[in-house]
């Protein structure tokens, strides 16, 4: 299962493989902030408690925008980070303010 965390909400949905967080986010009515879609504004950032090897691996975009440690520690950005496979993964919604 796919959990999604947020300050105010907590849901666990079915993860769908090609689908990126933030898709996954808007198909379930959870809202989580974000703006540009393309890796730039960070508002979608997020922290991948478990399940990051069920990810595809970090974006260009990603890279630029985020720091490597941040990456090393498992931040990726919630509209580049595509579900590679089936599992259980943990998200939380994580933007700098
Ligand atoms: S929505 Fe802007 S970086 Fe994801």
């Amino acid at each position: 299962m796919l959990e999604l965390k947020t300050r105010k909400t907590q849901k666990m949905i079915e993860p769908e493989t090609g689908l990126t967080i933030l898709d996954h986010a808007l198909k379930h009515d959870v809202d989580w902030g974000f703006s540009c879609i393309r890796g730039t504004c960070a508002r979608c950032r997020c922290y991948i408690a478990s399940g990051r090897e069920l990810l595809e691996a970090p974006t260009e975009a990603e890279e630029d925008r985020l720091e490597p440690e941040e990456i090393e520690q498992g931040y990726r950005l919630a509209c580049q980070c595509i579900v590679k496979q089936g599992g259980d993964i943990s998200v939380t919604h994580k933007p700098y303010f």
